[in-house]
């Protein structure tokens, strides 16, 4: 018996893998969280499968659930949104089964960052740009944020800020932004990515907040950053003509002498 973790994706059925679709159908137990995973992912159990959504239970209620499964010798697809190595509560219940004895796998998701740049179109980090991304998020009632992570102390490397879990807080997050990226910098916030639904309001620290107003609440991503929208970068050396690389050997002495795996 296994407790399968499976990233369940940001919302749109088919943005599941391969690897997690066939482990939800090859198990008889599914728990899932049911504020953001899709009715179309569960579709995959197989017929008879007891489906539990397990929103309103407590930790010690979902390590139970596992337990009576491992008893009963019976695979348990444990399914959160987006990936699990980003705010999935995956490492608490880890710790639990590690103590029990309970084995476990773990298969990534789609997370929620990487479907909002999809819908945008964007890449996040651009040549001569900004090369870094940080998702991050604000304090909430569940979980507090070290003092060392304030967005300010993102915001001054002036990296791409995918900020989760924060459009109730919009207000704050400009205002802890503008002294750092100024009233002009591009952001961009998208709500249910990949979701029929998905909506996307784009504009700068100044103007965003008058957007949003009220139209746009828990399941939403906030970007922001000089990459988003920018034309004006650079082209990647990578694909240079003259650029000497291991897979395109160049002049006579090359770098890499033969193209190789190693
Ligand atoms: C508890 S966290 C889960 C994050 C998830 N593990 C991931 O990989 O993205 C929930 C937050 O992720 C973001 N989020 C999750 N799904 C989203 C989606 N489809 N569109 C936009 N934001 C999403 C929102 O900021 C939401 O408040």
């Amino acid at each position: 018996m296994t407790v399968h973790f499976i990233g369940a994706g940001p919302g749109a059925p088919d943005l599941l893998t391969l690897r997690g679709r066939d482990l939800i159908a090859a198990s008889p137990v599914c728990l899932y969280a049911g504020s953001l995973v899709p009715a179309g992912v569960l579709a995959h159990c197989p017929p008879g499968a007891r489906v539990v959504d397990t929103a309103p239970l407590s930790l010690d209620e979902i390590v139970d659930a596992l337990r009576d499964a491992h008893a009963a010798g019976q695979d348990v697809a444990r399914l959160h949104s987006g990936d699990l190595s980003v705010w999935s509560a995956m490492g608490e219940q880890l710790r639990r089964l590690r103590e029990l004895g309970i084995p476990f796998t773990v298969t990534p998701g789609v997370p929620s960052f990487a479907a909002a740049a999809a819908t945008l179109a964007q890449e996040l980090t651009l040549p001569g740009r900004a090369q870094s991304v940080v998702l991050t998020r604000t304090a909430g009632r569940a979980s507090a944020v070290p003092e060392g992570e304030a967005l300010a102390r993102f915001a001054a490397t002036g990296a791409t800020l995918a900020i989760h879990l924060s459009i109730h807080v919009l207000a704050r997050v400009v205002a802890e932004l503008l002294p750092f990226y100024g009233p002009d910098c591009p952001v961009a916030v998208v709500w249910r990515a990949s979701w029929p639904d998905e909506r996307v309001l784009r504009g700068t620290l100044a103007s965003i907040e008058a957007a949003v107003g009220d139209t746009m609440d828990r399941t939403a991503l906030i970007l922001v950053g000089a990459n988003l929208g920018a034309e004006d970068f650079g082209t990647s050396r990578l694909y240079a003509r003259d650029y000497d690389r291991r897979y395109r050997p160049l002049g006579a002495t090359p770098r890499f002498p033969a193209a190789s795996d190693a």
